[in-house]
């Protein structure tokens, strides 16, 4: 199995390259306001403290009872050879999986290791944070023992991926220090009415994404990371009831301050907290592992509506009563919110329907046809170990590099395959000439590395996606974590 060089944290993006900053990513957006809550409401948090100390702080496992990285990872105390027994043990099982994967595995791992960030942004809101940092308010006792847990997620991931041997940890490693030096910038305003909404929206969605993931690995033969995957989402289930409770109870006693947050946070949408998400090299990077996760369906478009109807039912936000008139308004908003993101979903995955239709007609138009090597190539992508249609992604590519890469499909394989006179090469070579412009320049190292790799093209000023070596072009990137509000 080729290890999967993160080469794709490397890929060419020119078109909106931006000047590396030395020890920083991206400059994150500016916050435009702060401590958006009243001062008065302060007092809120405080009243709620004997309330958290008996509702919140029981949903923490105690430490004994909490598992632990090294009980799912080769035991370093055995001898040696025990030891590289395990180890290979390890390897082998990871074979099935493909390299998109480890793409995903690899965000969500590099995710939970910016947690200094998280805990910072948790003390920055007002009334709740840690004032000392050993404060003994049972709000600072639940963020302390909150980053304590999950600790555990990145650092037990970051390890099994390491002894994987299936990834460029040094890309990995610079990866994560850019991103905690870069922080994120959730727009929760120092104002803990919009922090434990963001909370809530955040850890199911840390849920859903580690239980796919989860899943994926036990369709791919690797049990064992199946199950720390799997204990992963159970803590943050643990945690999203917590922080869901949370804002039950604000519902409960100012519901208007409450309902005002909720729709404020919907508004900006939830942005994920590693959108900050940098190699040095890749702007876009963070993009690009949104997409990899979409295609694999490890956390989609579709999850984010899910995760919203979820809350707006669990809140029952279309019942809450005693609201003012912006407090309707709000409630009217958050209420209709999942259906029109869904209508807009629906229209976008028409007209990129309509337009891969349109796309595949005019190559079938230009007669431009594939060689027959290349076409079982391409037949051959998929393989055990890749998900549903997903393609295989260390497999050869075919012709050079860039068979299937216009997403033929199978009548126009057909139609090509027995009218061979051009080959893949020029096919791809014709349509090179026709867009050289839009291309961006290629990066010698990423293209001769081997593994995963996320290349931006432009056709005729399209966006198009090659994810892996050999295949997996979408001409037409209708969403990945990006939402239009109405
Ligand atoms: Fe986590
Ligand atoms: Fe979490």
């Amino acid at each position: 199995m080729a290890s999967t060089s993160l080469a794709f944290f490397n890929i060419t993006t020119t078109y909106r390259r931006q000047q590396p900053i030395s020890a920083v990513a991206k400059l994150p957006p500016p916050t435009l306001r702060h401590h958006s809550m009243p001062p008065e409401k302060v007092e809120v948090f405080k009243s709620l403290e004997p309330w958290v100390s008996k509702h919140v702080l029981p949903l923490l496992k105690p430490v004994d009872k909490c598992w632990q990285p090294s009980e799912f990872l080769p035991d370093s105390t055995k001898p040696v050879n025990d030891f590289m027994d395990e180890v290979r043990a390890l390897r082998d099982r990871t074979i099935g999986l493909p390299d998109e994967y480890f793409v995903v595995l690899v965000g969500d791992m590099i995710t939970e290791e910016a947690l200094p960030t998280y805990q910072t942004v948790l003390n920055t809101l007002d009334g709740v944070r840690d004032q000392t940092g050993a404060s003994p308010s049972p709000w600072a006792t639940w963020i302390r023992a909150w980053t304590a847990e999950e600790n555990r997620h990145g650092d037990l991931l970051k390890t099994y991926l390491y002894l994987s041997g299936r990834v460029d940890m040094l890309m990995i490693e610079r990866t994560v220090q850019y991103l905690i030096g870069a922080g994120c910038d959730i727009g929760v305003e120092n104002n803990p009415y919009l922090g434990f909404v963001y909370t809530s929206f955040q850890e199911r969605a840390t849920f859903v994404s580690h239980g796919n993931t989860a899943r994926l690995a036990k369709e791919g033969g690797d049990p064992i990371l199946a199950r720390m995957c799997a204990n992963i989402a159970a803590d943050e289930k643990r945690h999203e009831n917590a922080y869901v409770k949370i804002v039950e109870k604000l519902l409960e006693i100012d519901p208007n301050e409450t309902m005002l947050a909720i729709g404020n946070m919907m508004r900006k949408k939830i942005v994920m907290p590693a959108h900050l998400m940098y190699d040095g090299r890749d702007p876009n990077i963070f993009e690009h592992f949104s997409y990899v996760a979409n295609r694999l369906r490890v956390y989609t478009a579709s999850d984010y509506v899910d995760i919203l109807e979820f809350l707006v039912g669990r809140w029952r936000l279309e019942k809450i009563e005693g609201l003012k008139s912006d407090g309707r308004c709000e409630q009217d908003f958050v209420c209709g919110l999942g259906a029109r993101i869904r209508k807009l979903q629906e229209r976008a995955d028409e007209r990129a329907d309509k337009s891969r239709q349109r796309f595949h007609r005019r190559f079938v138009k230009l007669k431009l046809n594939i060689d027959d090597t290349a076409t079982k190539k391409n037949s051959d992508c998929k393989r055990k170990g890749s998900f549903g249609d997903v393609r295989e992604s260390n497999t050869q590519p075919a012709a050079d590099g860039y068979g299937g890469v216009f997403g033929l499909n199978e009548q126009m394989e057909k139609e090509s395959s027995s009218n061979s006179k051009m080959t893949v090469k020029a096919m791809v070579q014709k349509s090179r000439n026709k867009t050289r412009k839009y291309l961006p320049k290629p990066d010698s190292s990423s293209q001769k590395a081997k593994g995963i790799m996320l290349r931006d093209n432009y056709v005729k000023g399209q966006r198009m996606y090659q994810v892996t070596d050999d295949l997996i072009v979408t001409p037409f990137f209708p969403y990945g974590l990006q939402f239009f509000h109405p």
